[in-house]
């Protein structure tokens, strides 16, 4: 009987300190949930470095500091804030995750204007469109940096069409509202071609002003490629 009972304490003290260890995965109190705010110091560091660095997840900066897009690379001397380290940091849910599947942009605008480390492979990502369509005429190879401040021409799908509202971009990132309003990423980030980001809000302060493009969509089955 005694001995029935140390193995069942035995097996009660296994059990609890694996019950432990799971808890312990997720215990508040060993994460530092302070947000501070970082002056980017490393040319070309990316949020994914600064992530690794921080030890949070990639999204979670990104939302926390309204991105545009996470393979966005931030400016030296760039604020970005930091949020407090939560159970679940968030690599994966803001991800674009390589070019997409269309040959055209369904809607508009034409021009891309390009912000800091962006490649083709990167536009065609943010565009949902392959990287052929967009690399067709073009001088830039897939994953070649193309200086900030160009303008990258984009084929369009005729005849389609966006609607276009104004919006006041108070939380995530373009990917979380090109997906809730049926267009991407680059068409957002075409309609506001300056806006790339915005260091955290303080209590009460209103969001950046942008323009969002939704519903964007082909007006036929039957459509041609304006290059
Ligand atoms: C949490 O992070 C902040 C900002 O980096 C730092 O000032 C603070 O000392 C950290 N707290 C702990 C308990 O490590
Ligand atoms: C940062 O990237 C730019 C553009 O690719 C490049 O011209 C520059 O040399 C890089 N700087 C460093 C320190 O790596
Ligand atoms: C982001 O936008 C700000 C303000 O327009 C600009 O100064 C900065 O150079 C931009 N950063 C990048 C990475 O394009
Ligand atoms: C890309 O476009 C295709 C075809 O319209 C659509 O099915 C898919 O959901 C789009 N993907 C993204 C990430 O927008
Ligand atoms: C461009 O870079 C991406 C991501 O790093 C990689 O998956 C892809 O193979 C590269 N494409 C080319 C043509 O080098
Ligand atoms: C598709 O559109 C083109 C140009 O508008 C037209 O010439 C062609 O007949 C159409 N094809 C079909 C199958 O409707």
């Amino acid at each position: 009987m005694r001995l029935t009972t140390t193995i069942f304490n035995a097996l009660l003290g296994a059990y609890s300190a694996s019950a432990n260890e799971v808890r312990s995965h997720c215990n508040h109190k060993s994460l530092n949930t302070t947000s501070f705010n970082y002056v980017t110091d490393v040319a070309n560091q990316t949020v994914y470095e600064m992530a690794v660095k921080f030890n949070r997840g990639v999204c979670d900066i990104g939302r926390a500091n309204l991105m545009a897009d996470v393979s966005i690379v931030p400016n030296l001397g760039q604020t970005i804030n930091i949020p407090g380290q939560v159970c679940h940091p968030d690599w994966t849910s803001c991800i674009i995750d390589g070019p997409g599947t269309n040959d055209c942009v369904r809607g508009g605008p034409r021009l891309y204007y390009t912000v800091n480390g962006d490649t083709l492979w990167k536009i065609a990502g943010r565009l949902n469109m392959t990287l052929d369509s967009i690399q067709s005429g073009s001088q830039y190879g897939a994953n070649e940096t193309i200086a900030a401040g160009q303008f990258v021409k984009v084929p369009l799908c005729y005849p389609s069409t966006c609607d276009i509202e104004p919006y006041t971009f108070s939380k995530g990132v373009y990917k979380d509202l090109a997906d809730m309003y049926g267009s991407t990423v680059g068409q957002i980030q075409m309609l506001s071609p300056t806006y790339n980001y915005s260091a955290s809000l303080s209590e009460g302060e209103t969001g950046p002003s942008i323009d969002i493009a939704k519903n964007c969509r082909l007006l036929s089955s039957n459509y041609t490629i304006l290059s």
